[in-house]
């Protein structure tokens, strides 16, 4: 059975596993803490060109963050000490910034959640360095196309099942792999919070979508299996293959009639070439 808890002035913050149900001031956080994660993105392409170091972007992205108001909700999670994750070609997630110099034809997800008035806007996408290969281009356009076609899948009435089954089958009609061992989450106070939001599943399964549900969705797609290893820094996630892999992500609120995209680019700037 699932659990929903409305939220109030005296709901727990904690991790409890009960689906939280947002009022007005939530949906009004989570839209500020949105827009600041959406324009970051907005920003980076002057920086995401060959020649630049992975660690540079970092820099730049915790400037910003700071700049708006934020900080990095990244920043000490768990032992983790950067502002963003960069994961390059078959880096799935979670990539930490540092020495890497990007090159002409690498293909680049960024991912960032500063951590505003308390609430977290969490959103990534792709950036293409120089001329990418055909290949490359497609998965990160299907990838995209994955990520909205759940999204369209997210109103009160429906399910989280009926999100995961529009992405896989969009994905595997193209004959990519869906990874199985990371998914999205709710988020809000908390940046990883209940429900777990899979890649994977059939339809009018899972919870019910209710308005005021806050999640993510982030589907990491390969061109080749699913299947990932961890290595060594205890971070990095690549694909066990060597294939490509890509992702986006948005953090989204459950309306009476549909969704909000809180972290949507104002400026138009979904999806490559920016
Ligand atoms: N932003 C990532 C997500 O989508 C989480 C990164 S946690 C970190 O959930 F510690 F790896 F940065
Ligand atoms: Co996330
Ligand atoms: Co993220």
């Amino acid at each position: 059975m699932t659990d929903y808890v409305t939220v109030s002035e005296d709901t727990p913050m904690a991790r409890t596993g009960a689906i939280k149900l947002h009022g007005p001031e939530g949906f009004a956080g989570m839209r500020a803490a949105g827009r600041l994660a959406a324009e970051i993105l907005d920003a980076l392409p002057p920086h995401v060109v060959p020649g630049a170091t992975t660690g540079e972007i970092d820099d730049f992205i915790r400037g910003m963050m700071i700049a708006g108001g934020a900080v990095p909700a990244t920043l000490g999670y768990r032992g983790y000490t950067h502002s963003c994750c960069i994961s390059i070609n078959h880096v799935v997630c979670h990539g930490i910034p540092g020495d890497r110099v990007l090159k002409d034809g690498d293909i680049v997800n960024i991912d960032v959640t500063p951590l505003l008035d308390g609430w977290h806007g969490d959103t990534s996408r792709m950036y293409l360095v120089g001329d990418v290969g055909l290949k490359a281009r497609r998965l990160v356009d299907v990838t995209y196309e994955c990520l909205m076609l759940g999204i369209e899948q997210a109103r009160p009435g429906n399910f989280l099942g009926d999100v995961s089954h529009a992405i896989q089958t969009h994905a595997e009609r193209h004959r990519y792999g869906v990874v199985r061992d990371f998914c999205g989450h709710g988020l809000g106070q908390i940046f990883h919070d209940a429900p777990e939001v899979v890649h994977v599943g059939r339809p009018r399964t899972g919870p019910e979508l209710k308005p005021g549900m806050f999640f993510t969705i982030e589907p990491m797609i390969n061109i080749g299996r699913p299947d990932v290893k961890l290595l060594d820094d205890g971070w990095t996630a690549v694909t066990r293959d060597r294939s490509l892999s890509a992702q986006f992500e948005h953090s989204i609120g459950i309306t009476e009639d549909g969704c909000e995209i809180f972290t949507q680019s104002s400026k138009g700037l979904h999806r490559p070439p920016y």
